[in-house]
Formats: structure tokens, C-alpha cells, sequence
């Protein structure tokens, strides 16, 4: 079936079925998480499909040209490079959203972000919320989708994240709400708000110790931004406690501050707050059990 480990083009007929499954059982001897899918997603991607025409075809022979594309992804996807990094786009609160690899891949944890602002904040609210450490901007994004009258500011330090966080806003037609700037944590929202308070501060920083970085996935070791992920501080709660301080000087009384939060990092995250000019300090659980999410209001 094989020659030369690749998917050979000569002596059989290489029908839909048979690429994906062939792609199926190489990417589980190479260790990879969800071996189908990811081989539907990389084979509908390189014949420009959605991944339903697949099986509408499931028996359509594919002519070498169809197939050589794919080949590099598969190789790819086995030395265990993300498939949303390899088809350039990932779903995040049912919008898509470009990613590449100066962004973290959005997660569906991160949703619970998303909803426990939704769930404080009514659809015709005219609220100001600044975003920190936007990455592709799908926080921002989702936020601003559901709130038609919101308007924010997406901050990364990262200007190839900027980037791609403003062609998502473009993309979802919310550049004249959202702006994203490249800059330090806060620090580009008082020039932004000219020195007004605001309604929101969200953010998902980086969160992961030097030690918990050593033990993650590959896909997620040796190819997502490490800035994204790592935080210097021994318990991974140094960009919170940052971003926590300088919300308290920008937030009005009343104001919402909503930050995601590694496993086991919500005591002592609450602990924190609870020494600040906070209220209602609250956790929002996620798929796993896990307090990922930490909400509060400015007193
Ligand atoms: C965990 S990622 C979150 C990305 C995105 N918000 C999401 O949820 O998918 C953290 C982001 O914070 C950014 N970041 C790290 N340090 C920062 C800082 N000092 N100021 C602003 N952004 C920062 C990183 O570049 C990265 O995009």
C-alpha cells in the first residue's frame, strides 16, 4: 500500500475511502489525538472542499494531482505541526478564524470566556471592554459578534498576532468596533479610551509554569508561541496578577474583569483579587471539571 512511506501513486485505485483511511491508520502509529478527523480536515482542505463533499464522493477515485497536495500535509501533521496551523483556520465560538503560527489555536475552553461575559451583559449593551493578549482575536471577536453595540480594543504584544487578529475583525466586519494594537498588556488603552474608565477587562495571558511547559503536547511545545503559553512567574500567575492590577486602575465602579486560568490556579488567583478593589470574585467551570475562568466586578 505504501512506498517509501507515502501514499503510492501506481499500481491501485486511490478512492476517497481508501486515502482516508490510509491516512487514518498512519496518523494513529504516528500518536496523533483524533487521527480521522484530522485526516478528513487535511484531505477536504487540499481538494478545496468542505469535509461533507467527502463522503458525498466517498468512492471517487482521485488522480495523482488530487493526491500529491495532500501528501506534505500528511508528513507535516505526523511530525505533529497542528492541522488548524496546516489548513490556516480553526472555529471558535461557531466563526472561523484565521490562525497561523504567530497565534495561539483558539480552544474550546476559552469559550466559557466568551459565555460568562455574554451571560453578564445583555445583546443591545453599549459596553467598552479591551481584550489582552488577543492573539487571533477570538475573544474579541466572538464578544463583539453577539454584541452588536460593544466596542473594544485587542491588545497583543506580538505584532504578527496584531495582524492577524485585525484581518479576523475584517473578516467578521467588525474593524469599526474592534481595533487591535500591538502593546504591553493595558498600557495602549489609556491612550485608546483617553483616559475613561471602561465596562470589560478580558483576557486569556499565558498561564503555563516553565515545568508544566516541558510536559505539553508537541503540537503545542514545538509549535505554538511559546510567549503565548509561558509565564515566568513559579505559579503562572504573574500576567494575571499584572493585567488584574492594571484593570483595577482602568475598570469603572461596577466593571467586569474576566481572565482564563490554568488548572489549579484558581485559589490562589481569587486570593489575590480578594487582597484588590474587587467584588463577587466567582469561577466559571470548564469541560473537564477544571475553574478556568475567574470573574469579578470593580468595586
Ligand atoms: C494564551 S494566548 C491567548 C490568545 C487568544 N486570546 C486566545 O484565547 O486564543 C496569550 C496571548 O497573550 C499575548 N501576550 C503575552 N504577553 C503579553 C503582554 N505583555 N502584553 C500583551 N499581550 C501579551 C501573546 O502574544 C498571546 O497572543
Amino acid at each position: 500500500m505504501t512506498e517509501g512511506g507515502r501514499i503510492n501513486a501506481a499500481e491501485e485505485t486511490w478512492t476517497i475511502r481508501k486515502v482516508l483511511e490510509w491516512t487514518t491508520a498512519f496518523f494513529e502509529k504516528n500518536g496523533i489525538d483524533s487521527p480521522r478527523l484530522d485526516a478528513e480536515v487535511l484531505l477536504a482542505h487540499s481538494l478545496g472542499v468542505e469535509r461533507i463533499k467527502l463522503y458525498m464522493e466517498i468512492d471517487r477515485p482521485l488522480a495523482e494531482a488530487e493526491r500529491a497536495p495532500l501528501r506534505a500535509l500528511v508528513k507535516r501533521r505526523a511530525a505533529r505541526e497542528p492541522a488548524a496551523y496546516l489548513v490556516g483556520e480553526k472555529e471558535f465560538y461557531s466563526l472561523a478564524f484565521e490562525v497561523n503560527e504567530n497565534v495561539l489555536v483558539p480552544r474550546p475552553d476559552t469559550e466559557f470566556l466568551v459565555d460568562a461575559v455574554l451571560d453578564r451583559t445583555g445583546r443591545g449593551d453599549a459596553f467598552t471592554f479591551v481584550d489582552v493578549g488577543t492573539g487571533s482575536g477570538c475573544i474579541a471577536a466572538a464578544i463583539a459578534v453577539n454584541r452588536p453595540k460593544a466596542s473594544g480594543l485587542a491588545v497583543d504584544v506580538n505584532p504578527g498576532a496584531v495582524e492577524v487578529a485585525k484581518r479576523n475583525f475584517e473578516r467578521h466586519g467588525l474593524a469599526n468596533r474592534v481595533k487591535a494594537v500591538c502593546g504591553n498588556l493595558l498600557e495602549p488603552a489609556i491612550a485608546h479610551f483617553g483616559g475613561r474608565k471602561i465596562d470589560a477587562v478580558v483576557s486569556n495571558p499565558p498561564y503555563v509554569t516553565e515545568e508544566e511547559f516541558e510536559k505539553l503536547e508537541p503540537e503545542i511545545r514545538d509549535h505554538e508561541p511559546r510567549s503565548a503559553l509561558l509565564d515566568i512567574a513559579e505559579d503562572g500567575l504573574g500576567s494575571f496578577r499584572a493585567i488584574a492590577d492594571a484593570a483595577a486602575d482602568l475598570l469603572s465602579p461596577g466593571a467586569l474583569f474576566v481572565c482564563e486560568l490554568g488548572a489549579g490556579q484558581y485559589g490562589s488567583a481569587a486570593e489575590f483579587l480578594a487582597s484588590g478593589p474587587w467584588t463577587d470574585v466567582s469561577a466559571v467551570r470548564d469541560y473537564g471539571g477544571v475553574d478556568r475562568v475567574i470573574v469579578a466586578g470593580r468595586k
